[in-house]
């Protein structure tokens, strides 16, 4: 039997879903060359909302982190998690654009880029697919996984032999909300280990208790690699401890080839940082309650919390129970979109805003709206026709790949910000984030503004997504 290879996801999803993506490269570059001979397969060090974070909140420039932990690290491939045409941001983006920062993300030294589309929909993945594998890196293709009656075995199975056939050289199943169930799982993976002639990643959260369960059944129907978080980083809404993992899986016949005593180190390290977090109020003790309830409601740890913040603000806590129970009846509307982002958002408003105002689709978000007309692709079933009409009347549902409806738009970006900067890789940060990036530039070109001493001044705001 091959061994179990093991993703650590620490310095991505891990920060990202327990302390809203706040680690510093500074946290990070210390114990990384420590990080890079623990073992791991890979490392997933960008993406997601890494990029933004990095911009928005710590005054740092997303490339030069990438840069940092790639000079450092030497054995260990690194991964970033991109979300298709959407790439870090939530619309999508031309063919340009997504073609040229996946080329700059490989040049500035990212191995493996484990893409996905929020509807699963594989036109969504074409230009990045192809990027990818031009640029020379690891194209995963990851199957955004839910559950509802058009997700079954045999979707998920042609679903990941159509990734196959467009050039992944392995796939993932994302379990973003940590709804995989073990038995599932188990059947999952026997499934398509049965079908696919590439590896087989399994990612899923411990939102709701049974993370750590889903991978050893998914390792005993043999899955090839799993993601885990090192202890500090890890359990609550992130992924099951890497440690915790490794030690259990040591006994079986897959034994992961880890230094566990480098394991050890790499938490000590990690530990303190994590109370400093925790003393800062940025580590929100909700985070690491089990909620078994996701099981029941489909709906990711972060859409729980953010729905209860939304009704909180307009003081209708009481009603959360029944905007619960509204978003598995939107889902059912809109196709079965899987709750990620963007679709997780954008479904769980529409609930809020179908229980606050008594009518259910009387208030429409915009991206409700453009979601309907089929500008984020196909859904995974039919819109349901009378709340379709309710939604966009008669106006005109789109059925071509969304990206063929945008022209380029590299060329303009970078007339609008060449006073403040010529680079490629400050250009794709402007395109993603216009206002953000701009003023990143204009502080960096101001030293006023920066800290003498090094000791950035950070502003702690929680990302609402
Ligand atoms: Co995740």
């Amino acid at each position: 039997m091959n061994r179990v290879k093991i993703t650590e996801t620490a310095l991505r999803d891990g920060h990202q879903s327990l302390i809203a993506t706040r680690l510093r490269t500074k946290d990070i570059l210390p114990i990384i060359e420590k990080m890079d001979n623990a073992g791991y397969y890979s490392m997933e060090v960008w993406g997601g909302a890494t990029f933004d974070a990095c911009l928005r909140f710590l005054n740092e420039d997303p490339w030069e982190r990438l840069r940092e932990i790639r000079s450092r690290v030497k054995n260990t491939k690194l991964q970033m998690l991109l979300r298709g045409q959407n790439l870090l941001g939530y619309k999508h983006y031309p063919d340009d654009v997504v073609e040229a920062f996946i080329q700059k993300s490989i040049e500035n030294g990212i191995d493996i880029i484990r893409v996905f589309d929020a509807l699963n929909d594989i036109r969504n993945l074409e230009t990045s697919v192809k990027a990818i594998k031009k640029a020379g890196a690891h194209c995963q293709c990851a199957i955004s996984y839910t559950t509802s009656k058009v997700h079954t075995l045999d979707y998920f199975v042609e679903l990941a032999k159509a990734m196959e056939k467009l050039g992944a050289d392995s796939i993932c199943i994302k379990d973003m909300a940590g709804i995989l169930t073990p038995i599932s799982a188990y059947g999952l993976v026997k499934k398509l280990k049965d079908v696919l002639n590439i590896p087989l990643e399994l990612h899923t959260h411990s939102t709701s208790g049974i993370g750590s369960m889903t991978y050893l059944k998914a390792v005993e129907a043999g899955v090839d690699i799993i993601d885990t978080a090192i202890s500090p980083f890890a359990e609550g809404t992130s992924q099951p401890a890497t440690e915790s993992m490794v030690l259990t899986l040591k006994e079986g016949e897959r034994a992961p080839n880890i230094n566990v005593g480098l394991l050890g180190e790499i938490a000590d390290y990690f530990k303190p940082i994590k109370e400093k977090f925790r003393k800062e109020g940025i580590l929100n003790p909700k985070v690491m309650d089990v909620e078994p309830k996701t099981i029941i409601y489909k709906v990711p740890g972060g859409m729980l919390s953010n729905l209860l913040s939304q009704l909180k603000s307009a003081n209708a806590e009481y009603k959360y129970e029944e905007v619960l129970r509204e978003v598995p009846r939107v889902r059912e509307d809109l196709g079965f979109p899987p709750l990620v982002t963007p679709l997780s958002q954008m479904v769980g408003t529409q609930a809020v805003f179908n229980v606050l105002s008594g009518e259910r689709y009387k208030m429409v978000p915009k991206e409700i709206k453009e979601y309907v007309k089929g500008l984020y692709g196909r859904s995974p079933a039919p819109i349901n026709e009378e709340i379709k009409n309710k939604i966009i009347g008669n106006d005109e549902v789109i059925t071509v790949r969304p990206a063929d409806l945008l022209g380029p738009e590299i060329e303009k970006y970078k007339e609008e910000i060449k006073d403040l900067t010529t680079s490629m890789e400050d250009i794709l940060s402007y395109i993603l984030f216009p206002q953000v990036a701009k003023k990143f530039f204009e502080d960096r070109l101001n030293p006023k503004l920066s800290d003498s001493n090094g000791e950035e001044k950070v502003h702690y705001i929680y990302v609402t997504m």
